[in-house]
């Protein structure tokens, strides 16, 4: 570095020079290995540092002591700036960020799901594929016609106050409904195809309805309807305590009491026996040992004779029920707002 003669200035300038490029280049590194190679580069066996340290001898005595401070100031200045660095390294988790650790397991990509009442619906809809039904579905919003009159609720009739129906105005004095079931779709089914029909209809409904822990102004049901030659009320009890054991996962015992709807004769409620406390009587059940499911019955002749089915030939049966509850009942989930408030923190567990 310095031949014979060069003066204590060259050397300090050249330390000074070097000082500062090893303490930027200090700042920089994000790794402790790059640290590990700046340790080496200036401060080791072939570094500027070393060549100067030899090139003392060569200096006129007087000069020696101020050149040998400047020595020890870049020695101990470099030194502490990686003590430093490694010291900050090591908090920051020592994890170098530019080398790819191969070997690391890929890091968790969260992923989404299908909402509760969808994996609900999926579920029954595959349970009753499997039984050999088809799919049906139909506009939410309907006429008069399809969601009451069709379904043998005349115009006037009590039976629609069991219904607290959304109409919609068209202005035009055809006025339309948000359908209050799904229902209406039996009807649409049966006028575009003859018998047999073996269908299900999943939808969303609509009712004036306060919210409540369990009612809500909009929520989802399930619609079945078989109809065929010399079907009975038998092949209707069978299907529904079929389903019942199918989604709660074990065998329940069904019960069925007299009820009444328009396009049903007869009708029933139909519960499944609790599947807490298997009927003993629990909260759940609020100690009947019975979970109230939903509606059904044999389909009304009315109904038939309204899509032009002959009552004389064929016969059928029928029944729906809400998707909401159903899923309340099986996840214990006690307030039916929580499927549209989208708090994740809900939602995620199912
Ligand atoms: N549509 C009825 C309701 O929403 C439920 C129902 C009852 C459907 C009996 C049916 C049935 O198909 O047969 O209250």
């Amino acid at each position: 570095v310095a031949s014979k003669g060069t003066g204590k200035e060259k050397l300090t300038a050249l330390l000074e020079k070097t000082e500062t490029k090893a303490l930027s280049a200090i700042a920089d590194t994000k790794s402790s290995a790059t640290l590990d190679e700046l340790k080496r580069e200036y401060l080791g066996k072939k570094s500027v540092l070393k060549q100067v340290n030899e090139s003392l001898k060569d200096l006129a005595t007087e000069e020696r002591p101020e050149v040998g401070r400047a020595i020890s100031s870049y020695r101990e200045k470099i030194a502490a700036a990686i003590a430093e660095k490694e010291e900050k390294l090591q908090k920051s988790g020592g994890e170098p960020s530019d080398i790819v650790d191969l070997t690391l397991p890929p890091r968790n990509q969260p992923r989404g799901h299908y909402h509760l009442i969808t994996q609900v619906e999926r579920e029954l809809v595959d349970i009753f594929v499997g039984l050999g039904y088809q799919v049906a579905e139909g506009p939410e919003v309907d006429t008069d016609w399809y969601n009451f009159e069709a379904l043998n609720f005349p115009p006037g009739h009590p039976a629609r106050d069991m219904q607290d129906t959304l109409y919609v105005n068209r202005g035009n004095g055809t006025d339309a409904v948000l359908r209050t079931h799904t229902s209406p779709v039996q009807v649409r089914t049966m006028e575009k195809q003859k018998p047999p029909v073996y269908v299900v209809v999943p939808g969303r409904v609509f009712r004036q309805e306060t919210l409540d822990a369990r009612h809500s102004p909009v929520f989802h049901q399930l619609e079945g309807l078989a109809v065929d030659e010399s079907i009975t009320m038998g092949d209707m009890f069978g299907t529904i305590k079929t389903f019942l054991s199918a989604f709660f996962g074990r065998d329940v015992r069904t019960r069925f009491l007299p009820s009444f709807f328009p396009f049903t004769e007869p009708s029933a409620e139909f519960a499944a026996s609790c599947v807490f406390c298997d009927g003993v009587g629990c909260n759940v059940c609020s100690k009947t040992g019975w979970i109230e499911v939903g509606g059904c019955g044999m389909v009304d002749p009315n109904v038939f004779l309204a899509v032009g089915y002959d009552p004389e030939v064929v016969s059928g049966f029928a029944f729906g029920f809400g998707l909401e509850r159903m899923a309340m009942l099986r996840h214990g989930i006690g307030t039916i707002a929580s499927f549209y408030q989208n708090d994740v923190r809900v939602l995620q567990q199912f």
